[in-house]
């Protein structure tokens, strides 16, 4: 952590580093840099790449106003700007705003945006009368201040076939299922496995655990009834008698996690292992997950938690390598 300065707001998560790999081949004339909402995953990606992070200022001004300054020189550079969006999304959007034209502004010739958790990608639809179509102003806002491609982690996107269709830009949602699938099967001994996504949308992280743990998968179906409440369909299941891992792309509130748990039991399945790519945890969203029977729940890095057992630092770096 030498080589950055954390931010008024850093979030940092221990646990990351322990699943990390070896760094490997430096990549050459590439620049990284995290916002308070990236820091430590920027920090991560760039040990993978053998390079080291920009020196970034981060603070506020006594009236409560953003102040950034970078100290590297970024003249011609491809920079890679790491940005989760997470808990306080209109902080840290903000904040990418003015890296991302501080950067171009400072002569660097490309801006790639690596946004771990993709704040308000879930409101892509006017569903009430009168309502911001949210996704469709931030996706502006951040293709308007300059960046030329962007990288998200298992970004929502159940209305449309692909993220890329949302923006104009290139965009490259990436998946943590099989890297978490990885951390279950050598950690968590499990029976007679198999994996159930809570709705219709999670079949593609199901899947791609099940392949993993070498077994089969099976979805339930959700119907949102609103912020904090979801109801779930009951199906019958082939879970009598079997550990079970339920995968998700985001646990907020845990209201999906905790209906479809309680539908698992109530159909014989034993252990309920619990894994979601972004760890929002709003409120008290872990403490009733473990009330509803689940044993172990595992999260990413790409929201720092206290379950952010897997780091998906690696998925980043990787792809960054083929830029
Ligand atoms: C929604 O469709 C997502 O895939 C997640 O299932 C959802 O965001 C989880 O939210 P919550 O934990 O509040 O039920």
């Amino acid at each position: 952590m030498d080589d950055c300065q954390l931010g008024d707001l850093a979030y940092v998560t221990p646990k990351a580093y322990s699943c990390l790999g070896k760094a490997s081949r430096r990549v050459p004339r590439l620049k990284i840099i995290g916002g308070s909402g990236g820091q430590l995953l920027a920090t991560l990606v760039a040990h993978q790449l053998s390079l080291k992070t920009s020196r970034v200022e981060i603070r506020r001004f006594p009236d409560g106003e953003k102040y950034i300054r970078i100290d590297d020189d970024l003249a011609g550079q491809d920079v890679v700007l790491v940005q989760s969006i997470h808990h306080e999304p209109d902080n840290f959007l903000f904040e990418y705003l003015l890296l991302c034209d501080t950067v171009k502004d400072l002569g660097a010739k490309k801006v790639v945006g690596v946004f771990p958790y993709f704040a308000y990608a879930r409101q892509d639809s006017r569903f009430n009368p009168g309502e911001a179509v949210s996704f469709r102003t931030v996706t502006k806002l951040i293709e308007d201040v300059g960046t030329a491609e962007l990288f998200s982690i298992d970004m929502h996107q159940h209305r449309v076939e692909r993220a890329g269709d949302l923006f104009r830009i290139p965009v490259h949602n990436l998946t943590a299922a099989p890297l978490l699938a990885e951390y279950v099967k050598a950690n968590v001994p499990l029976q007679r496995p198999t994996v159930i996504g809570p709705d219709e949308e999670s079949e593609q992280w199901a899947q791609a655990a099940a392949k993993v743990i070498g077994t089969d998968h099976d979805v339930l179906q959700k119907r949102r009834l609103g912020a904090d409440k979801v109801e779930i369909r009951t199906r019958s299941l082939d879970v009598q008698g079997r550990d079970v891992l339920i995968m998700d792309d985001i646990i907020s509130t845990g209201g999906t996690i905790v209906e479809a748990s309680k539908i698992l039991k109530s159909q014989g399945a034993q252990r309920l292992v619990v894994a979601c790519t972004h760890p929002i945890l709003a409120q008290d969203a872990l403490a009733k997950i473990y009330e509803s029977g689940a044993e172990i729940v595992v999260g990413t890095d790409t929201v720092p938690s206290s379950i952010s057992y897997v780091s998906v630092a690696p998925l980043i770096a990787d792809a960054i390598r083929k830029l």
